[in-house]
């Protein structure tokens, strides 16, 4: 049974379902981002997926009058293209899902099922890691740069084709909540745009595998240009698809991010 023929790009907006585990903050961040009416325009969330029937995701759906279902952790490729099919989903994406998902599943949306990992992948990324692991092996390491990686999935765990990343610093003395939060809020920031780009067709990931467009104008608030941290859009190889330097420089000064990286990097 094959998903919905729509495709992201397609002139209605895209139906969009998120699968969540835990707490749902990125889920949140989601529903904020597609009820806005310029973002509604390209897709909504129309599906939120659980496989824990007491995950907070759950109720931040219902709050929003979107539908919430539980699923067996052990269903089918069949079982769940069905549940897709049937809420006409265009777009997935893995937002705190802690399974691989089957095979059919990958095969059917490929370039239409995203995830979202606290790393810079392929750095500190892989089976098992997940949560608090991720932070205290990338304080371990004494990495001076960790991030959030946005990535097109595929049957490993994060292994998938990176769509788009955000660095943070990490500082001396920082315990693994401190990097936790650091890069969760340019998570809530960075899943959004690249779900929307996805939505609209700007973004997308070719039969070959390769990550094609770039994320659009970030709709930074002052708090992010506060925090100074540069979006590193993918270009594509061809570079016939980069951002256009006026679109980097107008997220953050260049200065601004020269200081932040000599304040990572201290001689
Ligand atoms: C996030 O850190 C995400 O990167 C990882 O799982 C966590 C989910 O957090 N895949 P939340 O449930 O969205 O708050």
């Amino acid at each position: 049974m094959s998903p919905s023929q729509r495709t992201p790009s397609g002139s209605t907006p895209s139906h969009i379902a998120v699968f969540a585990s835990g707490g749902g903050s990125n889920l949140g961040a989601l529903l904020t981002h597609f009820s806005a009416a310029r973002a509604a325009a390209v897709a909504s969330v129309a599906l939120v997926v659980s496989d824990r029937s007491d995950a907070g995701a759950l109720d931040r759906a219902r709050a929003r009058g979107v539908a919430a279902i539980v699923l067996d952790r052990h269903s089918s490729a069949d079982a769940i293209l069905a549940l897709l099919q049937e809420h006409e989903i265009d777009l997935v994406v893995l937002a705190g899902w802690l399974r691989l998902v089957p095979s059919g599943v990958v095969q059917g949306f490929h370039g239409r099922m995203l995830n979202v990992h606290p790393s810079l992948l392929p750095a500190f990324g892989g089976a098992g890691m997940f949560g608090s692991r991720v932070h205290a092996a990338v304080i371990a390491s004494g990495a001076r740069v960790s991030g959030a990686t946005v990535h097109f999935i595929d049957e490993e765990f994060d292994r998938g084709a990176i769509a788009a990343q955000w660095p943070v610093p990490v500082y001396p003395g920082d315990q693994p909540d401190d990097v936790a939060a650091r890069v969760l809020r340019v998570e809530h920031l960075l899943l959004p745009l690249v779900t929307e780009a996805v939505a609209a067709g700007t973004l997308t990931l070719d039969a070959d595998g390769r990550v094609r467009g770039h994320v659009g104008r970030p709709w930074l608030g002052a708090h992010a240009r506060a925090e100074r941290f540069q979006l590193a859009a993918i270009a594509d190889a061809d570079s016939d698809n980069t951002l256009p330097e006026s679109d980097v420089a107008s997220t953050v000064s260049q200065a601004a991010f020269s200081y932040d990286v000599a304040r990572l990097f201290p001689h």
